[in-house]
């Protein structure tokens, strides 16, 4: 046969040949696990839209924090749901919040932990938006300083990162400002740069109890059409001093990690959203999927894509799978 054409498949023979060539790992050290706290006293609910996701009261918190490091990850993104809303979020910001309470406890238990914040108004607003309200507009600027006093109000409990996750224009800018100005000149900002108006929000919704009681967030998350407008929510980030950028949802997003991977150089973050886990396990329940392979492929093509970092609700299931893969 003279017929010329390339050899691929040499390098697929077997198993140990395939690793030889690899050229995307999966660590444990990837991941960060989001985390739902709640008010109240011997609470651990499982999330009915997100099996495997559970509401941990503060009391029930400190084996689940045993479980995450004793696994080897490194780093937790806390969510709060307070019991009381209001139209400021006051919640958010409050000395003794949920969120600062989890987070005071949590490096008192584990104080090598990356503790990251996310910072935000939505599950605090009795109206369930991210900002404050003026004749049904989301108000850009007042919120900025309630966003301010949530990030820094987090950082004094000892939040190791703030992520603010509002989409205002100028978050990066103002909460870099109050957290210098509080003395936090070493606190990163992990911003959600890129975070998109979508419908794979939906169980963490449910989750967190924030979804908006009117109308939708298109007036500040991104329009899932645009490429272009990622490169410049991003770049604003940089400018106003992000730490790290993050890009939300991952899943239906991998072109938009890609590309802010390959135009800035701080750290990619991809947000492996709710949506993506819960079809997942959805799936897999009805023997449809195999959750394990699937997950892990899901999670490989993010790094792959550009995710140094990704937050998703798999962190625990994926350390245990790769460590049986080892
Ligand atoms: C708060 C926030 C949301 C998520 C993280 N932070 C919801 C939203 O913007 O509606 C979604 C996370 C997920 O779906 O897993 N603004």
């Amino acid at each position: 046969m003279s017929l010329y054409f390339q050899r691929h498949r040499r390098l697929r023979t077997t198993a140990a040949m395939r690793n030889l060539v690899r050229e995307t790992y999966l660590h444990a050290n990837d991941f960060i696990y989001p985390l739902f706290v709640v008010e109240g006293n011997d609470t651990k609910h499982e999330i009915s839209s997100m099996p495997g996701v559970f509401h941990y009261s503060l009391d029930r918190l400190e084996e689940e924090i045993q479980e995450v490091t004793e696994l080897g990850i490194q780093s937790i993104i806390v969510f709060g749901v307070p019991n009381n809303k209001d139209a400021c979020g006051s919640e958010a910001y409050a000395e003794d919040g949920i969120v600062q309470q989890a987070i005071r406890k949590i490096k008192g238990w584990a104080p090598e932990l990356v503790t990251m914040a996310d910072t935000c108004l939505c599950q605090y607003t009795e109206h369930g938006h991210c900002g404050m309200i003026h004749e049904g507009y989301v108000d850009n600027d007042s919120s900025l300083e309630l966003l301010v006093k949530t990030a820094v109000s987090q950082a004094a409990a000892g939040a190791d990162v703030i992520a603010p996750s509002n989409m205002m224009d100028g978050f990066v800018a103002a909460i870099r400002q109050g957290l210098d100005e509080a003395g936090f000149i070493n606190t990163p900002i992990m911003s959600y740069a890129v975070k998109y108006a979508s419908q794979f929000y939906g169980p963490f919704r449910d989750a967190a109890h924030s979804t908006p009681q009117f109308g939708d967030r298109k007036t500040y998350q991104m329009d899932p059409a645009n490429r272009r407008e990622a490169l410049r929510e991003a770049a604003s980030d940089v400018e106003e001093g992000a730490d790290m950028l993050m890009v939300k949802p991952a899943m239906a997003y991998m072109d938009i990690i890609r590309e802010v991977k390959d135009n800035f150089d701080l750290p990619v973050a991809a947000y492996n959203v709710s949506g993506e886990y819960s079809m997942i396990k959805a799936a897999a329940e009805r023997g449809w999927v195999d959750e394990k392979a699937i997950t892990l492929e899901l999670l490989t093509g993010l790094k792959r894509a550009g995710a140094d970092m990704i937050l998703t609700y798999s962190a625990k299931d994926a350390v245990r799978w790769l460590k049986e893969i080892d």
